[in-house]
């Protein structure tokens, strides 16, 4: 008897183009993708319709939409394997998010604690995009029925809502969306601003020295590094809840070079701060060095990257297609 094959199941996720990544999420995000891309029927897009919920320079959103898609690859994603693709070339992710805007309660989506400290950043443009980018978000997911999200810590609660508004549907309805789970790394799911250890590592810091961009010179790293902020402390010990700083750069060591935490402690027992700076810094280099000439690679063939990207957008289309149609109809729009 053939052996029945279990269809592989899907993670979908993305990035807002509006900077370079940073090594928050690679952390946080990336490095799962391109883990899981593997084992899973993989989606991975370039959110840019969320980027414009913060005023956007036309040309600047156009050009960093294809830089974050050739990161993506850089830094391991195979197109020919997962589907890569933009989010706007797929309109579909807004259409499913009217239909769900239409479910929300103004109530839940008004809990949203990055709508709260964004609209605090941008106190001069909270706009309804802003507002509703959970519920567009929830769209993403959702259109493709992911059973699993790899994100950092700080999507968890979108992912509270996405799950909220699939078992709303499905129970107003009839059973039609996956209900999603987080996939949330164990260590890097937080990393934090290298200025100030106590808040997280984000690419719109105004000040650059918070933050390492996978696109960032050697020099630049290790000038970041040397500069980041630690404790009055003297020994190299794991405490994230009163040594941000310490933990957080031997959070970025444990990563990049895949030693562990009492590994780490050992290899500087007697050794101070700048040591540990020091080698902090030359392990990012030798991580980031070769993700940076492969994406300068990559985003030098700008017809090959737009015609991935538009492979992408086709295979992802066809798939979100089917998955609207049959959310309109349930809903009661008539089909003609
Ligand atoms: P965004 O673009 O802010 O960040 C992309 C991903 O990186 C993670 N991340 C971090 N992880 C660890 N430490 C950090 N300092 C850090 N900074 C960012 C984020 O958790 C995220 O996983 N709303 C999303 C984009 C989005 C999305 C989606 C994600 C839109 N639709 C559908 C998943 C599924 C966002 O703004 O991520």
């Amino acid at each position: 008897m053939e052996p029945t094959q279990q269809p592989r199941k899907i993670i979908l996720s993305g990035m807002q183009p509006t900077n370079n990544l940073t090594i928050g999420q690679y952390c946080g995000a990336l490095r799962n993708w391109v883990e899981l891309q593997h084992q899973y029927d993989s989606l991975f897009c370039v959110v840019d319709q969320h980027a414009i919920t913060v005023r956007q320079e036309p040309a600047k959103l156009r050009k960093r939409t294809l830089d974050v898609a050739a990161m993506y690859m850089a830094a391991g994603i195979d197109p020919d394997v997962s589907t890569l693709f933009v989010q706007s070339s797929v309109p579909e992710h807004t259409q499913l998010a009217w239909v769900l805007e239409c479910l929300a309660g103004f109530g839940e989506v008004s809990r949203m604690t990055q709508f709260k400290d964004k609209s605090a950043q941008h106190a001069d443009n909270v706009n309804v995009g802003l507002f509703t980018y959970p519920v567009l978000m929830a769209a993403d997911i959702l259109l493709y029925n992911a059973d699993l999200v790899p994100v950092g810590e700080d999507q968890r609660q979108h992912l509270e809502l996405t799950r909220n508004l699939a078992e709303r549907f499905n129970f107003h309805y009839s059973p039609t969306f996956t209900v999603p789970e987080p996939y949330i790394p164990k260590v890097g799911a937080k990393i934090m601003s290298l200025q100030e250890p106590e808040k997280k590592m984000s690419k719109s810091d105004a000040n650059e020295k918070a933050t390492i961009f996978l696109t960032d010179s050697d020099a630049e790293i290790r000038s970041k590094i040397k500069r980041a902020v630690t404790d009055s402390g003297t020994d190299i010990r794991f405490d994230a809840e009163r040594r941000h700083g310490v933990a957080n750069l031997m959070t970025l060591y444990h990563i990049t070079t895949g030693a562990s935490i009492a590994e780490i402690e050992q290899e500087f027992v007697g050794l101070g701060y700048a040591e540990f700076k020091e080698a902090v810094g030359e392990a990012i280099v030798a991580f980031i060095a070769p993700v940076r000439s492969r994406y300068e690679a990559l985003r030098a063939d700008e017809d090959t990257l737009k015609a991935t990207l538009r492979r992408g957008g086709e295979h992802a289309r066809d798939r979100a297609r089917k998955t609207l149609r049959k959310v309109y109809k349930k809903t009661g729009f008539v089909e003609l």
